[in-house]
């Protein structure tokens, strides 16, 4: 089964405390969490405050998603907001072993995200040291948009990649997942699925999110 991770940007931030308790009483597994600069990403999304308005009421695991420059500046105050996993933009860091090495002394789970156009190869070298791949499945930067579909050999080679070091990394597929596409992720190797849009503009959200979690 799927680790179903729905994305908050598309919730009703009027409501946030609702929207988290909602996702407390649902199959959803994590809460992924986007925070975006206007620097890393042409978008600025939330963060530490609301962040922390997140954690007082989520009761399930907070996944958050760094589109930030200068991560490094910025990851302990995210951990003391709540985060129990956090991604770092490989295309943002300069010294990304470090970067990862920086996530684990803290005590968070070490996640990287990759840009659609950022070679998995790239994760050569590190892939034994993390613990969540996050591959974009969108340019990152806006919720809604549409699923790339070079994403599904993408997962394929990034299983392999994963498999063949013996690494324990998780591999989630963020941007422009829905039912359909999920079971061909799920099938290309998947672990995690977020999905934003399709779970907060859908009409029974609750459901939508079971629907996803029985994937298979
Ligand atoms: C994109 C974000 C995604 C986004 C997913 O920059 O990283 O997490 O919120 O939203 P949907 O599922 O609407 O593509
Ligand atoms: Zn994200």
């Amino acid at each position: 089964m799927p680790i179903i991770a729905p994305s908050i940007l598309a919730a009703d931030f009027a409501n946030i405390q609702s929207e988290v308790e909602m996702l407390n009483s649902s199959e959803a597994d994590w809460l992924h969490i986007d925070i975006m600069d206007g620097r890393f990403v042409p978008n600025i999304s939330f963060g530490l405050p609301v962040c922390k308005a997140i954690q007082k009421h989520a009761q399930k695991p907070m996944d958050v998603h760094l589109m930030i420059e200068n991560p490094e500046n910025y990851v302990e105050a995210f951990k003391e907001a709540g985060a129990d996993i956090i991604s770092v933009h490989l295309e943002a860091c300069s010294h990304l072993h470090r970067n990862i090495h920086q996530l684990k002394e803290l005590g968070c789970k070490a996640g990287v995200a990759i840009n659609p156009h950022t070679p998995i190869s790239h994760l050569e070298d590190v892939i034994k040291d993390i613990d969540l791949v996050c591959m974009m499945s969108v340019n990152p930067g806006f919720g809604g948009q549409k699923f790339i579909e070079h994403s599904f050999d993408k997962v394929k080679r990034l299983r392999e990649l994963i498999d063949r070091h013996g690494s324990a990394a998780q591999i989630e597929v963020d941007g422009g997942v829905n039912q359909d596409n999920a079971p061909a992720l799920i099938n290309a190797g998947a672990d995690v699925l977020v999905a934003g849009s399709f779970v907060f503009s859908s009409p029974n959200p609750l459901d939508t999110i079971s629907r996803l979690k029985s994937v298979n």
